[in-house]
């Protein structure tokens, strides 16, 4: 197959749909792959590098749109992107289409094979293409706190970590999920006094068991939830309940009973976030303050470490491109039920329920794509 990767023109995107050993490993299973010149730039990797592994380099992304069979990308195909698919192509990437009808109507008008990586399934009913995200973002949410904590970004002062004869800092992570548990580690690891509550039970056992005396879990209601944070010099939020908003679990009320300075770092807030006084903000523009309480609210954390971000993301995404690429994209889906879960739109069709539901399309099993 002939397969290509673009470099991403989203604002402040600087990830890559393809490193340089992606390309490698796509060689080596005899495919041709096509490099649009600079694709790797944000993370390192320069034209040579690509060369050296066996990537044929073009000048333009219209070449690449022009002649290959699958693009691997990052984000969502933007408008001038959608233009240059055809039917039948093969575009693997980040979609999220519920929330953008634009796109979603063009990628119908296009006719090609788009496969969303958020919406790709494994055997533990994970999403395992998102899951290196929240990864990145859950440890980076403590860096992030731990930089707002100094006092000249309107922080209290606080080293996470305190030193000898100094007490450390509190850490609250509300949600144990990925995120949570990514945040814990750091934070412990950095000697942080750290309190994880959720509201799942076998959340709460499964921390309880890998953090030990390291990090303290606690039931997450109101009252336990109040308590942390007002003792809280860091919170981070990191709750999510799939399909629906994020609720808004610290109120604006209660900025009032938290510290000076103390900051709320709301990792969530992609899906909308958890405390009332969340806004999106930009890795520009990190932060702003509410009542004396620092607040940082990057929706697209990753975006900073893009070197990391792109290798994390390309050990999940690889196994399925090397299929799609070695099989075709009809025998890959048909044989892996959790691929086929990430087919939302084939030949105009909207194959994955809730898109079509959150959009009023109709709607077509995405089975009927692989009969
Ligand atoms: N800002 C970014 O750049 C960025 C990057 C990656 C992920 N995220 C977001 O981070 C959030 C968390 O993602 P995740 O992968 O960790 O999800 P996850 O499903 O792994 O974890 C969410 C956890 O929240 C818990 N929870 C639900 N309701 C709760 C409540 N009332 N109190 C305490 N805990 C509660 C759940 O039990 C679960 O353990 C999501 O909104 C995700 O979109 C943001």
């Amino acid at each position: 197959m002939i397969v290509g990767t673009v470099k991403e023109i989203k604002n402040h995107e600087y990830r890559v749909g393809l490193t340089p050993e992606s390309v490698h490993e796509l060689a080596a299973h005899g495919h041709a792959v096509l490099v649009e010149s600079g694709a790797g730039e944000g993370i390192g990797a320069n034209d040579a590098l690509y060369e050296r592994a066996g990537a044929t380099i073009v000048a333009a992304a219209a070449e690449v749109f022009a002649k290959v069979e699958m693009i691997v990308k990052v984000k969502e195909p933007q408008p001038v992107e959608r233009a240059m698919l055809r039917p039948g192509q093969i575009l693997y990437t980040y979609l999220h289409l519920a929330p953008d009808p634009e796109q979603t109507r063009d990628l119908i008008a296009s006719g090609a094979t788009c496969i969303a990586y958020e919406t790709v399934t494994d055997a533990a009913g994970g999403l395992p293409l998102l899951k290196p995200m929240s990864q990145v973002a859950g440890r980076m949410s403590i860096q992030a706190g731990a930089t707002a904590l100094e006092k000249a970004n309107g922080g209290r002062g606080v080293l996470l970590g305190g030193v000898p004869g100094v007490l450390p800092a509190k850490v609250a992570v509300i949600g144990g999920g990925v995120v949570g548990f990514n945040a814990a580690q750091m934070a412990a690891g950095l000697g942080a006094d750290v309190t994880i509550l959720d509201r799942n039970p076998e959340v709460l056992e499964k921390l309880g068991i890998h953090f030990e005396a390291r990090a303290k879990t606690r039931f997450s209601n109101r009252a336990n939830l109040a308590e942390c944070v007002a003792e809280a010099d860091l919170v981070i939020g990191a709750v999510l309940i799939p399909g629906a908003a994020t609720p808004k679990l610290v109120s604006a009320d209660m900025l009032k009973s938290m510290k000076k300075g103390a900051v709320l770092v709301d990792v969530a807030i992609d899906q909308g976030g958890c405390f009332e006084t969340s806004h999106a903000t930009t890795h520009a523009d990190p932060t702003y303050i509410v009542e004396g309480i620092v607040h940082y609210c990057v929706a697209n954390m990753p975006g900073a470490v893009a070197r990391t971000s792109t290798y994390a993301l390309n050990n999940v995404t690889l196994p399925h491109a090397l299929r799609i690429a070695d099989l075709g994209w009809k025998a890959a889906l048909a044989r892996d039920p959790h691929l086929l879960a990430g087919l939302n739109v084939w030949e105009g069709k909207v194959t994955y329920r809730a898109v079509a539901d959150d959009l009023g399309l109709p709607y077509t099993a995405a089975d009927e794509a692989i009969a």
